[in-house]
């Protein structure tokens, strides 16, 4: 079977590695990602958020199955610019993909159809009524309504205090996009919950946590995700009856969306939080997470490729996870997010991650000259996968020693120390 996949991060690179094993892969890459072209037959480099663009570098090609995996490429339109060209496609339409590029259509979208989980929201286009809603609301997040790539999201108490300070971000993001989302901020331990789906029925995957935060101790400015874990059918603060409601809101939205005629087929991804009141939605996403597909993928017992095969042709099959735990740690740049060094060498020492158990994969790096070389985003994603949390852990910061160059990662995901902390956190939420 011929397959294209759509896309150039470390996520795509743990894609297309698991699809590689049982099709011949092809990609469209904005950058070249060394480890992706390694697995493709063909390649073309192009602006993957240019559907257009997409369509032309692959004029005159037979594929059987396209996967589009980027937020910005899915909703340009990429996965039906692919359909047009006559393949298969397992990743949403620009439609579908609406979910997640559109912050208010998803929230009308669960009050519409009666699913819980939503938090008290306003969307406003006036400063005044955001100054209303900020103060009828208490403590907010304040939300562009677009894509942001997870950092446009302020919160009170974290990245502000003052009433002014939030109604003048509100006001920024009212001249910058002409409206806002206004959420009473929820509180709580968060969890990602991706499912595959083809339209009408889902299949779930292991929940994972990320950590958004740039610093350890969870702290500082939003990013892309500094890292992730996951530990079989539930992480360690979860109950049955959250992953349950979790998995009833997302079969929710997937019969929602069939209803409305604009059905969702690809992967959706559910950014959940448990709060003293239950489990709520923080936003949903059209795609894998990054780097949440780094753990889920690497479970996978099935072939991917038929997996997206059954999303294509609405007809899900239920592939199988393994229970082992995992740990993901992204290696950035210094000076991530902030200030970060481009164009810096970086330099893998592959028979010590080899030896070490420990997977790499290629985030934003690209290469010249011989060299790999860091572009300013995330640079490698680094995947221990064990029996328990901690040895998938030590597996992970052992694969990160044999990475040099000016790159830094959070030392303390999956530690037991932190995932003690939020155990501790969540007992007190839930009282
Ligand atoms: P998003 O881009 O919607 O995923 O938001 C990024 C991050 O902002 C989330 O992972 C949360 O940590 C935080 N956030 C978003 N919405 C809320 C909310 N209503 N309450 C508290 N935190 C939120
Ligand atoms: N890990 C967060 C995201 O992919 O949006």
């Amino acid at each position: 079977m011929k397959v294209l996949i759509v896309g150039n991060g470390a996520r795509e690179h743990a894609i297309a590695e698991k699809l590689a094993q049982d099709c011949e892969l092809s990609s469209v890459m904005s950058k070249k990602n060394p480890a992706i072209a390694q697995l493709s037959k063909d390649y073309w480099i192009c602006d993957t958020e240019d559907a257009e663009a997409v369509g032309k570098a692959i004029a005159g090609r037979e594929f059987d199955l396209g996967f589009a995996s980027p937020d910005a490429s899915l909703a340009a339109g990429v996965s039906d610019v692919l359909a047009r060209s006559g393949m298969l496609v397992a990743s949403p339409t620009k439609a579908a993909a609406r979910i997640e590029w559109d912050k208010s259509f998803m929230r009308s979208l669960l009050e519409r159809h009666k699913i819980s989980g939503s938090p008290l929201h306003e969307v406003v286009n006036a400063a005044e009524d955001a100054r209303r809603v900020i103060r009828d609301f208490g403590a907010v997040a304040v939300k562009p309504l677009g894509l942001t790539g997870g950092k446009g999201v302020k919160v009170s108490g974290d990245h502000f205090h003052e009433i002014d300070e939030k109604v003048a971000y509100a006001q920024s993001l009212i001249e910058k996009d002409g409206s806002v989302l206004i959420e009473e901020k929820l509180v709580g331990e968060e969890f990602t919950f991706q499912c595959f789906s083809d339209g009408s029925r889902i299949a779930v995957m292991p929940p994972v946590q990320d950590h958004k935060r740039a610093y350890e101790g969870d702290l500082g400015p939003n990013t892309g995700g500094m890292g992730s874990y996951s530990s079989g059918k539930r992480l360690p603060f979860m109950e049955e009856a959250d992953r349950e409601e979790a998995q009833k809101i997302l079969q929710s939205v997937v019969h929602a969306m069939k209803k409305d005629g604009n059905p969702f087929r690809g992967v959706l991804y559910g950014q959940f939080i448990i709060t003293a009141n239950g489990v709520k939605i923080i936003e949903f996403n059209a795609r894998f997470g990054d780097p949440e597909a780094m753990n889920v993928i690497s479970l996978l017992q099935d072939s991917l490729t038929d997996v997206f095969l059954s999303i294509a042709e609405g007809q899900l099959s239920r592939p199988a996870f393994s229970d082992d735990c995992t740990v993901v740690k992204y290696m950035v740049p210094e000076g991530y997010p902030g200030k970060p060094l481009k164009d810096a060498a970086v330099s893998i020492d592959a028979a010590g991650v080899e030896g070490s158990g420990a997977k790499v994969y290629y985030a934003s790096v690209y290469e010249q000259g011989g060299k790999i070389l860091t572009t300013g985003s995330r640079a490698f994603g680094v995947l221990g996968r064990a029996a328990s949390l901690d040895a998938a852990e030590r597996i992970a910061e052992k694969g990160c020693s044999f990475i040099k160059g000016p790159v830094w990662h959070r030392s303390d995901i999956g530690t037991s120390a932190l995932i003690g902390k939020k155990l501790e956190r969540m007992h007190s939420i839930r009282g």
